[in-house]
């Protein structure tokens, strides 16, 4: 199945075996996307498996929740150890979390008031998300024909489940044309970020992204983690809006996201990015994996550690 090694989901507090982890068809989030989410990467290392910024992913969990008005009855600590019980119970080495709040059944007035806030984690093996090839070699992209929402209309720092519809159009177009992703525009036409990532280009030694105001993007944790491992390197960083001649005419360019992880971006739209040759790419790429991987000392205290569950958690 797709979901590999997914045995358990914890659902309202209990450990359900996933087949018994379902919901009713009229779920109020099913007919309009009323749920936040998040995606929260476990990765192998030495002493175990290690859940990377799982504390800022549960913080970003709860102001996406509240943007949309679910009065999550959840902590930080508690989604924090619901994340943690869902791998070991799965006795995931590496994988994917997925935390879900969504108004339930009760009724499907655009007021849902009267629905349940029911929240899940959802954990399992999933590989490199762009291909096995993207990190290596990265990929190839497009500009979408459909631009970014605008952070007016809903809110880009969100991760809601109704949101997604637009990264979901810009991947199918994206496929279709035969590229592996899609880069969104906003409405200003300066690029917002990918339909599941943050986008990055190196200029003469620099590395630049976007994230002011209006340039509606999410603020990613791999985004935050690149900039933060680039100035420990003394890479010079700049915040600015980015466009499409700064992307053509890059020396590299790469995309973040938890799922993706740090992708060059090898081609956009049939032309090259740079020579090929990706050293500022490849040194983040690096200090990232020696990050997640629990090798990098001064940063462990992003790496929340998992211990193997016991079988009175799973019963
Ligand atoms: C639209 C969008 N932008 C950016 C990102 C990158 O965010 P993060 O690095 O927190 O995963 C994601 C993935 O979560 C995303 O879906």
């Amino acid at each position: 199945m797709s979901f590999a090694n997914a045995s358990y989901i914890w659902k309202n507090g209990q450990l359900l075996p996933w087949s018994e982890a379902t919901i009713h068809i009229s779920a109020h989030a099913l007919h309009y996307g009323t749920g936040v989410f998040e995606g929260i990467r476990c990765y192998k290392t030495d002493d175990g498996p290690a859940i990377f910024r799982l504390t800022d992913h549960s913080k970003r969990f709860l102001a996406s929740a509240k943007m949309h008005h679910l009065t999550v009855p959840y902590s930080v600590e508690e989604l924090d150890q619901a994340c943690v019980e869902t791998v070991a119970a799965n006795g995931l080495e590496s994988g994917y979390i997925r935390p879900i709040s969504f108004f339930g059944s009760g009724s499907l007035s655009l007021f849902p008031g009267a629905c349940p806030v029911e929240t899940a984690v959802l954990a399992w093996t999933w590989g490199v998300y762009l291909g096995d090839d993207s990190l290596k070699n990265g990929i190839r992209a497009t500009i979408s024909s459909w631009a970014k929402f605008d952070t007016n209309a809903l809110p880009t720092e969100a991760k809601a489940c109704g949101q997604y519809l637009n990264s979901v159009l810009a991947t199918h177009e994206a496929r279709a044309r035969g590229f592996e992703e899609a880069l969104l525009l906003n409405s200003r036409g300066d690029f917002a970020e990918g339909a599941g990532e943050n986008l990055f280009i190196v200029k003469n030694g620099t590395l630049h992204t976007n994230g002011l105001a209006g340039d509606s993007i999410l603020q990613g944790i791999t985004r935050d983690t690149v900039l933060t491992l680039a100035r420990e390197r003394d890479i010079p960083v700049v915040i600015r809006s980015l466009s499409r001649t700064d992307l053509f005419t890059a020396d590299e360019s790469f995309i973040t996201g938890t799922a993706a992880e740090v992708v060059p971006l090898r081609e956009v739209d049939g032309r090259v990015i740079g020579t090929g040759d990706r050293p500022v790419t490849r040194s983040i790429q690096d200090a990232y994996r020696a990050v997640v991987e629990g090798r990098d000392a001064h940063h462990r205290d992003w790496l929340t550690y998992v211990p193997k569950a016991t079988d009175a958690a799973r019963a």
